[in-house]
């Protein structure tokens, strides 16, 4: 079964080809990174016009990498929750628009449910069950899933998601957007035990995560204790003086702090339920720390670990492709009353 998926959740257009949920024919993404960065962060309007004027191009893309004919397509997923309204308007619309008219099922997709299935493309889905971790710029969560297409959410953040808390931790650092990856590789020149970060840890087996605190420490380390002046707040410092060093050294205790506190949720929640495997999603999942840590974990505790390529952590049409195929098997298919959805339908 061929299912061609479209994707525009957020700031990537992206459409895929995916045989039976495992083969990735074709998975385009067209970044807009360079229409955001001057703002330090998606701008929604923009976001939402840069996929109107991509997703032909995209489509038709995905089509001849695949080396498939629009007659080849047996269905049509789309991401239509959670995202920017705007942004996944266009997607939902452009998917309705082929449903109808090649005749073909429509497939609506939770892209943080697909983020968790994108170790499983080019693979074979894990043992159940599975403890899922969602690391992403919008969301941070664990969740038990007994089978590819059931999951509960188990934990999430009570504030910033981490894949925030990475992209702020890096402005301070004088990075571009989107900084996660830029952190991640100034990280590795640093030395981690210079700064000890707060690791929030909430109550007693919680396994929710908190990441403002930590995002707060890096901004009064970097620009210092603020004082109220005249009612404003004041910083001494605005952080330009910092060295290279100095920044490397921020940034891996950064890092050390960020990935501790996912490690320590997913330890509380394998203390808390037996598992057989992790399944693992997300932007942040390209994070060379939290690979290694993950990786480490798994072997240790005997967990069979479906870590998602680097081309498939971030946001991509093939996970919303492959995951599309299991519900359709689930018999999960929807009609042309889809509608986009800013927020999951289980929250
Ligand atoms: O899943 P994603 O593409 O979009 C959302 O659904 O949010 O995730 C994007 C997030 C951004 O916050 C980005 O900075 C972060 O993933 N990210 C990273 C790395 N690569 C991307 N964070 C830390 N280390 C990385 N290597
Ligand atoms: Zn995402």
């Amino acid at each position: 079964m061929l299912i061609l998926a479209i994707e525009t959740s957020c700031d990537e257009t992206s459409s895929s080809i995916v045989r039976d949920g495992v083969e990735v024919l074709s998975n385009i993404i067209h970044s807009q990174d360079e229409l955001h960065v001057e703002y330090g962060g998606v701008v929604p309007e923009i976001a939402s016009r840069a996929h109107t004027e991509r997703m032909i191009p995209v489509l038709e893309e995905s089509l001849t990498r695949a080396g498939c004919a629009w007659s080849d397509i047996d269905a049509i997923a789309v991401a239509n929750r959670p995202g920017l309204i705007g942004s996944l308007l266009v997607g939902v619309t452009s998917a309705k628009g082929l449903a109808c008219a090649l005749g073909l099922p429509l497939i609506g997709v939770d892209h943080i449910e697909a983020h968790l299935y994108a170790g499983c493309l080019e693979s074979t889905p894990p043992p159940f069950p599975a403890l899922g971790l969602v690391v992403s710029g919008g969301h941070t969560s664990l969740f038990a899933c007994t089978n590819t297409t059931t999951m509960e959410q188990i934990g999430s953040t009570i504030d910033d998601a981490v894949g925030e808390a990475y992209d702020k931790a890096a402005v301070l650092l004088g990075l571009d957007y989107p900084g996660g990856p830029r952190l991640d590789a100034m990280a590795r020149e640093g030395d981690d035990s210079t700064h000890e970060f707060p690791v929030s840890m909430l109550d007693r087996g919680s396994l929710d995560f908190s990441f403002s605190g930590l995002k707060t420490s890096v901004l009064y380390t970097v620009r210092g204790t603020p004082e109220r002046v005249d009612g404003k707040t004041v910083f001494p410092r605005d952080g330009s003086e910092l060295s290279e060093r100095e920044k490397r050294d921020i940034a891996a205790g950064f890092q050390k702090a960020a990935v501790d506190a996912l490690m320590s949720r997913m330890k509380r929640a394998i203390e808390q339920a037996e598992y057989k495997s992790i399944l693992v999603g997300g932007g942040v999942s390209a994070n060379s720390l939290l690979r290694e840590r993950l990786s480490e974990f798994a072997e240790r505790h005997g967990l069979e670990l479906r870590l998602p390529g680097l081309r498939y952590c971030l946001d991509n049409a093939a996970m919303i492709a492959g995951y599309a195929f299991h519900l359709f098997q689930a018999g999960r298919v929807d009609d042309l009353a889809l509608s986009a959805m800013p927020t999951s339908a289980r929250r």
